[in-house]
């Protein structure tokens, strides 16, 4: 397994859009491991393909305090939405930036795990959240698109200076 390099805001290549997988094999499992080894090691609670530059429809999410609770999505599609829920949320491609955002609160997903069988899961508040958010990712949009111009305005100024910093 290998921690893979996270790409930062407002890196172009976060508004890559992501392609289907079209066979999970082992260098889709492959890829899957390195992100969460990627996304535990940060830490973080979800990282979708795209910001570790790899544009395929991949995500992986782990919302447990145990963090031993791994969940794989690949070629997400949802199916059904329903509620509303506010929440604050961050990335790992915006570091150190938290914000609202409002989402369904509960959503039914399709999917296929790390072995490629199909999978549905069914996830209300924080998974849920986590779930929106990440796919998100897989159409090259990140949470900051919904704030307003001047909170983006501001983020960009921050992130830029953070950058200067390391
Ligand atoms: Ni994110």
């Amino acid at each position: 397994m290998a921690i893979l390099e996270v790409l930062h805001y407002p890196d172009p290549r976060l508004r890559n859009r992501a392609r289907p997988v079209e066979h999970v094999d082992e260098r889709v499992r492959q890829l899957v491991d390195d992100m969460l080894e990627t996304m535990y090691a940060a830490p973080g609670i979800g990282l979708a393909a795209v910001q570790v530059n790899v544009p395929l429809r991949v995500i992986t999410i782990d919302c447990s305090e145990s963090r031993n609770e791994p969940v794989c999505l690949i070629n997400p599609t949802i199916e059904a939405e329903e509620g509303e829920l506010e929440a604050e949320e961050g990335c790992l491609s915006v570091p150190g930036v938290y914000e609202s955002v409002t989402r369904s609160r509960w959503i039914r997903v399709r999917a296929l795990d790390r072995d490629g069988e199909p999978i549905e899961l069914e996830a209300e508040d924080l998974l849920a959240v986590c779930v929106q958010h990440e796919m998100d990712h897989l159409e090259g949009i990140l949470f900051v698109d919904y704030l307003s111009r001047l909170k983006q305005a501001r983020i960009r100024r921050r992130t830029k200076k953070l950058q200067r910093q390391t």
